[in-house]
């Protein structure tokens, strides 16, 4: 594979207040290739080869958060959506800044077919980019978010976990079941591992009675397999009879829903304002 056998070009980043240091190659265009360092601005996403470009251009964008719809806004924290065919430059420039910290994901230069939400953080400068998720416009496996990036600054702070939760809210409000595209970083799998055990094990832990993975994929939009392989990993499944059957021993649960980790930014629905792509 020919990303593999590619050098690592820019070194830094500087985006916002921070100078960040890139994880892996991105291909941008030919003529950043002798660069070491690049200038993002914080709104638009454009990137340049000198601070002194930087500086000219934060005096004519007149960006202060991404372009797109606000649909979510719970105190300092906004999501923006972000259509890749209205905003087309912005999204291929997301995509080669996100390409920097994802390894094995190939990135699709098509972005008119999906949408980008981005997370931001905001004060009286404008909305400042945390992260960010993309998902297809119509995904014929289901799939409810292709790529998903905390920046380095903001990462292990809660953010990937409301990202990963926002996806599902998004998925229960158009009636689908959603899972997140492979392969999995192991990072990535790591904030889905924990998601899927606490959100599951909070139902089975307030649920009387039988429940099934149906039901369980019904409440919480996780795909079936999802859900069997998460339960499986936990040995929480017996298979008696020819059928699955969980096991849910309140002390099993509340020792593997503390080793799940701290839930992380809650996502309140209430604050979400949106209407599923037609
Ligand atoms: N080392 C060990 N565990 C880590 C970790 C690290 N560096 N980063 C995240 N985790 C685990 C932890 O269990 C963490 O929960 P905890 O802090 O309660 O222990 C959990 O993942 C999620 O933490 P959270 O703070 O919500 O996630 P994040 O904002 O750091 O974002 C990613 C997680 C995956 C989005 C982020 O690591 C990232 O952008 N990575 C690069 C891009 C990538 O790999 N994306 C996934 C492609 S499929
Ligand atoms: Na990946």
């Amino acid at each position: 594979h020919e990303e593999f056998t590619k050098v690592k070009n820019i070194a830094t980043i500087e985006l916002g207040r921070y100078e960040i240091e890139t994880w892996y190659f991105s291909p941008f265009p030919p003529e950043y290739n002798d660069s070491v360092k690049l200038y993002f601005c914080e709104f638009c996403l454009n990137f340049m080869k000198r601070k002194e470009q930087l500086q000219r251009h934060m005096r004519k964008c007149d960006l202060k958060h991404p372009p797109g719809d606000e649909i979510y806004r719970s105190g300092t924290l906004s999501m923006f959506e972000v259509d890749g065919k209205k905003n087309k430059v912005y999204g291929q420039n997301l995509c080669y800044l996100a390409k920097l910290f994802l390894d094995h994901k190939t990135l699709y230069y098509d972005v008119d077919l999906f949408l980008f939400y981005v997370l931001c953080e905001c004060d009286d400068r404008g909305c400042h980019m945390v992260g960010y998720f993309s998902k297809e416009k119509h995904s014929e496996e289901s799939y409810n978010l292709a790529c998903i990036l905390t920046l380095p600054p903001y990462q292990r702070k809660g953010y990937g976990k409301f990202l990963v939760a926002f996806s599902y809210e998004l998925s229960k409000k158009e009636g689908k079941v959603g899972t997140p595209e492979r392969p999995l970083s192991d990072l990535g799998l790591l904030s889905y591992r924990g998601y899927w055990t606490r959100v599951l094990l909070d139902i089975l832990k307030k649920h009387k009675g039988n429940i099934s993975i149906k039901e369980l994929s019904d409440m919480t939009a996780i795909k079936a397999e999802d859900i069997l392989a998460t339960l499986q990993s936990l040995e929480l499944i017996q298979y008696r009879k020819g059928q699955h059957v969980i096991c849910a021993d309140p002390k099993v649960l509340d020792r593997h829903l503390k080793a799940a980790g701290r839930s992380g930014l809650e996502v309140d629905i209430s604050k979400l304002i949106w209407t599923p792509y037609k």
